[in-house]
């Protein structure tokens, strides 16, 4: 009983302390939970905490970020959103017009984001004429990593072409090492997907299926050269792929299980986490065909009361576009720096690829949003497409039949 007594009374305490040193606070909703991810996360809390910050973390797990997305609106459904949210592409503008934003110009106008970020990215941060999100990164989605002791030891180069990849993994499937790591979710397959239709398509063909959702590039030839294609890898998957995470199958990769995967840099977040080198232990290369799939990670600022929690978000929104924090984080994430003006000295090989061939693809136009990471069009027209993409690997159904359910469910959805 005794004890009880002081229990409350020291719970009072606490409560009455923690009331008098108010600051900066944030509720956080992200979806950064493996091993790379979590280490990266930690960069910015720590950021935020040494800038007088309180950080209450709202992790939500699963890859590509499916179900923090239904916490979000479950959320904000409820009158009760988060202070910050991971959020990208035009989900951004989705929730602008239902009117629950909160405005960040003033931050972003003091601290020049217009001079410092690229105009593409900058668009992605725009709610009509003022800044609605920080950006933290550039991701690239088209990316095949290797197993380097796996491909010398059974004589294999980083394919350049799909046909060259299928060659390596008749290969290696020959030699009993499973070809590719997969996760079967619908995002991974997605992700598989647009990699194999942006080599297919090329980059003009890419643009007119995935942004502009031109009908007859969706029900065209090279669209059914792109699901076969599918067809082709889901034979060299293993038979235990159904519903792995994205980091257990980057964990394949690693471990000499499997030789490739094809998966965005947050994979190489895993494995520099696992104290793995590029070049070294494993391999980078963007996967066959030309062009960049960018994916743009960044956070949005809720509609909310009180101002511990507003100088939270303007801290949050000024930490993250920071010089600083943009380098470390991205060190530990995969990515590389949203803001053109960090140096890119501590950098590894693979960034330094990403960010040349960033400029390149920019220069000739084949720089693309990424549909499978919500960059490229809006959420009914992306999952309309990803159900299309997830039944076809997951069943007999051939390219043909594919390609008119997909025109059709992108028609419906338009
Ligand atoms: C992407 C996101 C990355 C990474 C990945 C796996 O969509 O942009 O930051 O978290 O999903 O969850």
């Amino acid at each position: 009983m005794k004890s009880y007594v002081l229990g409350a009374v020291s719970g009072l305490a606490i409560v009455a302390s923690t009331a008098a040193s108010a600051g900066p606070e944030a509720e956080v909703l992200h979806y950064w939970t493996s091993g790379g991810e979590a280490k990266s996360v930690a960069v910015l809390q720590e950021e935020f905490a040494s800038n007088g910050g309180t950080w209450t973390d709202m992790p939500v797990a699963g890859g590509g970020g499916d179900a923090a997305m239904t916490a979000l609106r479950a959320r904000v459904l409820s009158g009760n959103a988060p202070t910050a949210v991971q959020l990208k592409g035009p989900a951004i503008q989705e929730w602008y017009e239902e009117g629950v934003l909160a405005d960040i110009t003033a931050v972003a106008e003091a601290n020049n984001w217009a001079d410092v970020l690229p105009a593409s990215i900058a668009g992605h941060m725009k709610c009509e004429d003022t800044w609605c999100a920080a950006p933290v990164n550039v991701h690239r989605v088209d990316w095949i990593w290797a197993n380097a002791d796996v491909l010398n030891a059974n004589g294999i180069a980083m394919p350049t072409t799909w046909d060259e990849f299928n060659a390596a993994a008749e290969k290696l499937q020959a030699a009993g090492i499973i070809p590719l790591a997969h996760g079967g979710q619908a995002w991974q397959d997605a992700t598989v997907f647009e990699a194999v239709a942006l080599g297919i398509l090329g980059a003009d063909g890419f643009r007119k299926a995935f942004v502009d959702l031109d009908i007859d590039t969706l029900k065209s030839d090279e669209m059914v050269a792109v699901f076969d294609q599918m067809r082709t890898m889901r034979g060299f998957v293993d038979d235990n792929f159904s519903g792995r995470d994205w980091n257990l199958a980057t964990a394949m990769v690693m471990n000499g299980e499997a030789a490739f995967q094809i998966m965005g840099d947050w994979a190489k977040g895993e494995f520099l986490a696992a104290g793995k080198a590029p070049g070294e232990d494993f391999l980078c290369a963007s996967t066959p065909g030309e062009g960049f799939l960018y994916n743009v990670d960044s956070f949005a600022m809720f509609d909310v009361d009180g101002d511990d929690k507003k100088a939270g978000q303007e801290l949050l929104a000024k930490l993250v576009v920071g010089q600083n924090f943009q380098k470390v984080f991205n060190l530990n994430k995969g990515s590389i720096p949203a803001r053109t003006d960090v140096s890119l000295d501590e950098f590894d090989s693979c960034a330094l690829l990403s960010a040349d061939d960033m400029q390149a693809s920019s220069d000739s136009g084949s720089l693309l949003p990424s549909y499978a990471h919500g960059m490229a069009m809006r959420g009914a027209q992306a999952g309309a497409i990803t159900d299309v993409v997830t039944a076809h690997f997951n069943s007999d159904m051939s390219s043909q039949e594919a390609v008119e359910m997909l025109a059709n469910a992108v028609a419906n959805s338009l």
